[in-house]
């Protein structure tokens, strides 16, 4: 289940998975549960999730998991399946039978073991492609430009919230944390995104709790991080607990990442994976790029170094192929640009970290994707989309698409 601060007026949502698509679902939204007017547990014993759980064992669509059912589709193993099928390799966690058993016998469903929560909306960056409810820096960022140009409040290329300017932070709301704390006893997974989690005093005195009750060693963590800010007490924290996948979110090499996020800087998120690499020898570390317009001729670059990083400490590339806003989305490049990109991906596969199993089945997934003959029948009017939204980031930012990205910039400057 998902605690996360959403954008919405009300500000903090329970949702089934992180993967949700709440914009499709048909059974929560008829009643959306929030922090301010409910428990988890009243979320979790509710009947509307009784029903989603009825649905998925009759082998029902549920609406709301849209977003893996399009990944099942398009050929990769979607969050709900490697959930499933991984579930059952950790001895620790509860049998799946038996949870149903006791839920469909009792009425009550057992108390959830695994959790992603979204502490706040507080973040130092304000990558390209994301989302004014989850950086607090990009809504800032949006307001500034739609005060200064003129544009409607609501405006759908920016997607801004006037409500994301107010920065949530669940660490204040006593009840939700006194709740979170007795969840302990039966919790045995946690994973925590944001926002940027490890730039929130919540996010330590959430972690720090089960340290300090000893049952940290019986909880696996895993943390989203953008990789800006590694402290010495974050990476000691990481060393109390079972199991920590630390997933950092780099989407290129240096002038590709600076331009995706800024304002990061690569010499410094390069220096700060060295020293999580050096001081922390247990955990296991992925890299999670998100794959988009902006990115899609540099994947080469990018896997080279991480190939190169593999040679020193075991990294897994677990690739997000990027759904919306669409100006940003693959398939939606006109199909002369796509050669390029092509050229590109097939170079990764002579590389060693291509023999990792996700990575291999999302360059194959992202190749079909380009090589699709058919174009995206909005082609035209997402492209012109993308390249508005770039020059007027480009320009708040004094960025410029040109000089950070010239290889794509010479395939699309038609749409400039
Ligand atoms: C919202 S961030 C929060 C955690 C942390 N700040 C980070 O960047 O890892 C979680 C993940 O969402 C990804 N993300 C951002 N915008 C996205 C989008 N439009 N589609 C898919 N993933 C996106 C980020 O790259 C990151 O891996
Ligand atoms: S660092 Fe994470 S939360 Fe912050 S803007 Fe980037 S993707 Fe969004």
């Amino acid at each position: 289940m998902m605690v996360t601060a959403s954008g919405k007026p009300v500000r903090g949502e329970y949702w089934p998975c992180c993967n949700w698509t709440p914009h499709n679902d048909n059974i929560l939204n008829s009643k959306v549960f929030n922090v301010k007017d409910s428990t988890i547990a009243d979320f979790w014993q509710s009947k509307e999730m009784d029903k989603i759980r009825s649905m998925m064992l009759e082998g029902k669509p549920i609406a709301g998991c849209k977003a893996c059912y399009d990944e099942e589709r398009n050929g990769t193993a979607s969050l709900r399946q490697q959930e499933n099928n991984g579930w059952n390799r950790h001895k620790d966690l509860p049998n799946i039978q038996d949870t149903i058993t006791q839920w469909q016998e009792t009425g009550v469903c057992p108390e959830p073991v695994s959790m992603d929560i979204n502490f706040s909306s507080l973040c130092n960056l304000k990558c390209r492609m994301c989302f004014s409810g989850l950086s607090s820096e990009l809504a800032k960022e949006q307001k500034q430009i739609i005060d200064k140009e003129g544009w409607d409040i609501n405006d759908e290329l920016l997607r801004f919230q006037t409500d994301d300017l107010e920065i949530i932070d669940h660490g204040n709301n006593n009840s939700l944390m006194m709740e979170l704390y007795d969840m302990f006893k039966s919790m045995k997974r946690i994973y925590l995104k944001g926002g940027e989690p490890t730039l929130l005093q919540s996010m330590y005195n959430y972690l720090e709790y089960p340290v300090d009750q000893g049952n940290a060693k019986d909880i696996q963590i895993k943390f989203n991080t953008n990789m800006t800010n590694v402290q010495k007490r974050f990476i000691q924290l990481m060393d109390k607990f079972k199991k920590v996948d630390l997933t950092m979110s780099i989407d290129g090499i240096g002038a590709v990442q600076e331009y995706i996020r800024a304002p990061s800087k690569w010499r410094s998120i390069k220096k700060n994976i060295f020293n999580y690499i050096e001081n922390n020898k247990k955990s296991d570390m992925m890299v999670s790029p998100c794959w988009q317009i902006y990115n899609v001729h540099y994947i080469y670059e990018h896997l080279s170094y991480f190939n190169y990083l593999n040679t020193i400490r075991q990294i897994e590339v677990t690739p997000i192929i990027l759904d919306f806003p669409m100006h940003y989305r693959i398939d939606v490049l006109p199909y002369e640009v796509r050669q390029t990109a092509i050229d590109n991906i097939d170079k990764c596969f002579k590389l060693n970290i291509v023999k990792q199993p996700t990575l291999f089945r999302k360059l194959h997934t992202l190749k079909k994707i380009l090589q699709d003959t058919k174009e995206h029948p909005q082609t035209i009017k997402h492209m012109e989309q993308f390249s508005t939204v770039t020059k007027l980031y480009d320009k708040y930012r004094d960025q410029s698409i040109e000089n950070s990205l010239p290889e794509l910039y010479k395939h699309v400057k038609k749409y400039f």
